[in-house]
């Protein structure tokens, strides 16, 4: 009930214009920048009309404001992030899903039953984001980490998409060096994603003694994430050896940093992105052994001893495939978060007038749009 009071606030209070910062609109034309429709909404946001009137300005707006409920009881206020009353959030910011961190992130706090007690930590490559952050979410919590591709330059390879190579794919592996000790657990969300339920209930998942817990499915085709080379080679299919591996999906993941710092877990991901990239000279085990991108370096590590979540928190797949237009539906279940994971987005969709009718599902949120 109180979440749909809010969603109608948000519909019916005043919209503040914010125009995209200059720093945005001055990209270096890195490979940073793919999507031809970023490109084009950066060129709308810069639109200079000859005739000196202004003319459509495409620009985020500012969400409404968010309060926690009574019950929450009294707020941190803006006290430090060590504060053990917050749920942390890590997502990315980048240029080319900008809009869809930004809808995720208004997401949670439409559905948060205590937003002010939500701290997000945005990893991002540009850190003038910042600014546009604060624009759109004046009160929001939360500190800008910047990641350095360099971290990863040598480690990535090549994959089936394009997308996937993007360094930021990766900061999700350094989460437990780049947060602040006192930070002992954090969910961790992909930009193409909304949040419909409270991310209190996500965050007090028990995670059973294990590292990382995320919907497992293990009815998918396990085989198939990883090269004939590595199934032929039992010095490395032996790693699933003693576990049963299940897929899960990377884009939604509660972490225990804790126990990943103990365990150095961020070295053993980067073991097996310098197996896959032949780094280190006469290494037996270098070569291809799988086609993705950030994703199975995580199964070789974690599928098997992940703790179980509930599927409702991973709808995913609802990008489906962009080449064939093909429209994925929801699986069966209740749902707490719808994931647009594959290469269609909904805004690209929104955008060209060909949506998926799911897509309208991730419309609310987005704060994106034609100012005038
Ligand atoms: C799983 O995928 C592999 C590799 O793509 C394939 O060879 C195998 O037949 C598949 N197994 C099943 C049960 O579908």
């Amino acid at each position: 009930m109180l979440w749909l009071m809010r969603v109608s606030g948000f519909f019916s209070a005043a919209m503040v214009v914010i125009v995209l910062s200059p720093s945005l609109q001055s990209f270096p034309p890195a490979e940073a920048i793919r999507s031809s429709h970023f490109e084009s909404y950066l060129r709308f946001s810069s639109q200079v009309p000859a005739s000196g009137v202004p003319g459509p300005r495409f620009a985020f707006r500012q969400a409404s404001p968010f309060n926690n409920a009574a019950e929450c009881g009294a707020s941190a206020g803006d006290s430090t992030v060590c504060d053990p009353a917050i749920v942390h959030i890590a997502i990315t910011l980048d240029e080319e899903y900008l809009r869809g961190s930004i809808a995720a992130v208004h997401s949670v706090l439409q559905h948060a039953f205590c937003p002010e007690n939500v701290f997000f930590h945005f990893l991002v490559l540009d850190t003038s984001l910042e600014s546009l952050v604060r624009t759109a979410f004046p009160r929001l919590r939360f500190k800008v980490y910047y990641f350095d591709p360099e971290k990863v330059r040598g480690l990535i390879s090549t994959s089936v998409r394009q997308a996937l190579e993007q360094p930021l794919n990766y900061a999700r592996n350094y989460l437990a060096d780049m947060l602040e000790p006192c930070v002992r657990r954090v969910i961790y969300l992909d930009s193409d994603l909304v949040v419909v339920d409270d991310i209190a209930k996500l965050w007090r998942t028990d995670l059973g003694g294990r590292t990382v817990g995320a919907p497992e499915y293990c009815h998918a085709n396990f085989t198939r994430y990883f090269t004939q080379r590595f199934w032929s080679d039992p010095k490395l299919a032996g790693t699933f050896s003693g576990r049963r591996p299940c897929y899960f999906n990377t884009g939604v993941m509660v972490i225990d940093l804790d126990r990943w710092r103990m365990s150095g877990y961020t070295r053993r991901i980067e073991r097996w992105m310098e197996v896959q990239k032949g780094v280190g000279a006469g290494d037996a085990l270098s070569g291809r052994i799988y086609e993705l991108g950030s994703l199975p370096p995580f199964l070789l590590v974690f599928a098997g001893h992940v703790a179980p979540i509930e599927h409702r928190w991973n709808q995913h797949g609802l990008g489906g495939d962009n080449v064939r237009g093909s429209c994925r539906d929801l699986h069966p279940g209740p749902v707490s978060l719808l994931h647009w994971s594959g290469s269609g987005k909904p805004w690209a969709r929104l955008d060209s007038n060909r949506p998926c009718p799911l897509d309208a599902l991730w419309a609310p949120y987005d704060l994106y749009g034609r100012t005038r």
